[in-house]
C-alpha cells in the first residue's frame, strides 16, 4: 500500500496534493489545536507526517507510531520536535531554512523600527482621537540609523538583518553567538563579535534570532535587562522562553528598558496580561515568515523534505535536508 501521510493544519492545497501522487494523505482541513493524545492518534498509522510548531513530537508519540519514518516541520525553528527521540526511532527529521531568512529579517527590521519610533503606541494614540495639535513632544522615540544594533545568535537570519542594518541604515553591528563567523562573513554583514555582557551593554536595539533550547532558557533575565541601556529596545522574533516575560515588563513599565518588539509568547497564543497592558511593546502574532510568497515556499521545502525522506517522487534518491543541529536537542518545551 502507498504510505499514509499525516498533514496536522490546511497548509496550502495546491501544494500538499503533490503528495497525493505518491501517498494517501489524511490532512486536517481546518486550523486545529491538537492535543497531544490526538497527535498519538494521527501518528498511529502514518509512515510520514508535515507538521507545525503546535504539534510537539517526543517519545510518548513515538511509542505509539511504529511505522512512523520522516516529520517534516514546516518552519525552521524545530524545538517542538525532540530530535534525539526521533533520531532514536529512526525517524528522519526535516525543517525549512534559507526559503523564509529574508522575510523573518523583514519583520525583525520591522520591529526594531516600530518599537524604537513608538508606531502602533502613535497609532492606538491616534485612533483614540487624543490628537489635538502638532507638537514638538508627540511620541518622541530612539533614532534607529547610525545607532548600534546588537543581534543575539548570528544564523541566516542575524546575518540577514545585520546586512540590512549595516548597508541599509549605517548601524554599527554588534553579535554574539556559539560560535564566533569566519572574518570574511563578519566582514560582508558588517558585523562585530562581541561577549554577551558587552552586546548587552552597547546595543541601542537589540534582536534575538537564536534557537531555543533548555540552555538558553529566559537566556535575557532581570540580570540581563538590568545591563541594557535605558534607552534601549529588545526585539524577539525567535521563541518566548528565551526571555523572562515577567521580568521584561517590569523593565519597560519602570522605564529601566525603553521599548520592546515581540513576534513570540513563552506561552503563545496566551499573551501576559502584564505584557498587554504596556503602550511601549509592540505585539505581533508570531507571524515572522508570513508572507504569501515565503508561506509557500516553506510548504513546498517541507513537501520535497518528506518525498525525499520517504525516498519517493522526484527526489527519490535526494538525501532530505535533515534538521541542521542535532546537538541541540533537548526536551520538547516552549
Ligand atoms: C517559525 O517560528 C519558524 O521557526 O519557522
Ligand atoms: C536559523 O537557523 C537561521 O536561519 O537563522
Amino acid at each position: 500500500p502507498p504510505p499514509r501521510i499525516w498533514v496536522s493544519q490546511p497548509l496550502f492545497d495546491d501544494v500538499v496534493d503533490q503528495l497525493a501522487a505518491h501517498c494517501e494523505v489524511d490532512a486536517v482541513r481546518e486550523v486545529t489545536v491538537h492535543p497531544p493524545e490526538a497527535v498519538a492518534a494521527a501518528l498511529r498509522e502514518a509512515d510520514g507526517a508535515l507538521v507545525t510548531l503546535n504539534e510537539r513530537i517526543g517519545p510518548a508519540e513515538l511509542a505509539q507510531a511504529p511505522k512512523l519514518r520522516a516529520v517534516a516541520n514546516v518552519g525552521v525553528g524545530y524545538n517542538n520536535l525532540d530530535i534525539a527521540a526521533l533520531d532514536a526511532a529512526g525517524v528522519i527529521a526535516t525543517n525549512t531554512p534559507d526559503v523564509l531568512t529574508e522575510t523573518t529579517a523583514d519583520l525583525g527590521f520591522a520591529l526594531v523600527m516600530a518599537a524604537a519610533r513608538r508606531i502602533t503606541e502613535s497609532e492606538r494614540w491616534l485612533r483614540e482621537g487624543q490628537w489635538r495639535q502638532w507638537s514638538f513632544s508627540t511620541m518622541l522615540g530612539a533614532d534607529v540609523h547610525g545607532s548600534t544594533l546588537g543581534i543575539l545568535g548570528m544564523g541566516r537570519i542575524g546575518q540577514a538583518i545585520a546586512r540590512r542594518g549595516h548597508h541599509g541604515f549605517g548601524m554599527k553591528v554588534l553579535y554574539h553567538n556559539r560560535s564566533r563567523l569566519p572574518a570574511g562573513v563578519e566582514q560582508g554583514v558588517g558585523a562585530e563579535y562581541v561577549d554577551l555582557h558587552t552586546l548587552l551593554a552597547q546595543s541601542d536595539h537589540l534582536v534575538l534570532v537564536l534557537p531555543y533550547s533548555q540552555d538558553n532558557h529566559h537566556i535575557i533575565d532581570a540580570a540581563a535587562l538590568a545591563r541594557m541601556k535605558p534607552t534601549a529596545s529588545l526585539v524577539n522574533i525567535a521563541r518566548g522562553g528565551l526571555v523572562d516575560e515577567l521580568a521584561l515588563a517590569d523593565a519597560l513599565a519602570s522605564g529601566r528598558l525603553a521599548a520592546a518588539g515581540l513576534d513570540v509568547y513563552e506561552g503563545e497564543p496566551e499573551v501576559r496580561p502584564e505584557l498587554l497592558a504596556l503602550r511601549n511593546v509592540v505585539l505581533t502574532p508570531h507571524i515572522g515568515s508570513a508572507s504569501l510568497a515565503t508561506r509557500r515556499a516553506m510548504v513546498q521545502l517541507a513537501v520535497d523534505n518528506l518525498l525525499a525522506a520517504l525516498d519517493l517522487g522526484p527526489d527519490a534518491g535526494r538525501p532530505a535536508t535533515p534538521v541542521t543541529a542535532k546537538k541541540t536537542t533537548g526536551a520538547i518545551t516552549g
